[in-house]
């Protein structure tokens, strides 16, 4: 499944979404302090004409019943990918089982560096309580161990980025 994403204002991704609403696949809106993003989830080709491509290679769940979702933005160079995919493939897949917690997915840019690890949340206080619980820290234990994936696997400091999600069709 492809995951185009597009950014804009909320009003002018609302109007691209009803006007492509026939498009195959599913549209998302999410919006946070007036920056928007429009996802297009799709096996076919994007509508938009900028913003960024990415491949699932895993995600459960859906966005459907969410009202809150975390992109979790991680820079990783070329070189790296492999690594950085094998240690997904071993996650501890505990994630999904957390309170609130509505879907997955990680995301393989393929016009970017950048991958995407998103997590859909009933609401805001669902995924701060995984941030403070043992679950997360497990997921994340080989951090700062002799474990921890090598620095050269990364390209840049990952950032959050979190949204409520407005609207889909
Ligand atoms: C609030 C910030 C973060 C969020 C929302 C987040 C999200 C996630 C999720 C959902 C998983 C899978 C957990 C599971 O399977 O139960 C995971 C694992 C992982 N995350 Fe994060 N993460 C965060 C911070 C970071 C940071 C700063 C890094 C550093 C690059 C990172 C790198 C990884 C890696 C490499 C894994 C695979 C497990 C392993 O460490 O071996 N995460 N993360």
């Amino acid at each position: 499944m492809n995951y185009h994403i597009a950014y804009g204002t909320d009003d002018y991704l609302k109007d691209y979404m009803e006007k492509h609403q026939n498009e195959e696949g599913k549209f998302y809106l999410l919006e946070h302090s007036g920056d928007a993003m429009l996802i297009h989830k799709t096996t076919g080709d994007s509508v938009f004409e900028s913003g960024h491509t990415y491949e699932a290679i895993e995600e459960s769940g859906s966005f459907e019943n969410a009202g809150y979702a975390v992109f979790n933005n991680i820079p990783v160079s070329i070189e790296g990918r492999p690594l950085f995919e094998d240690r997904f493939k071993e996650r501890a897949g505990l994630v999904e089982k957390e309170p609130g917690c509505e879907g997955l997915a990680i995301l393989r840019p393929l016009d970017t560096e950048t991958y995407v690890i998103a997590t859909m949340w009933k609401d805001e206080r669902d995924f701060e309580a995984w941030r403070s619980s043992s679950s997360y820290e497990k997921a994340h234990k080989e951090r700062d161990t002799s474990n921890a994936l090598p620095q050269s696997v990364f390209s840049g400091k990952p950032y959050l980025k979190t949204y409520n999600l407005i609207a889909s069709s």
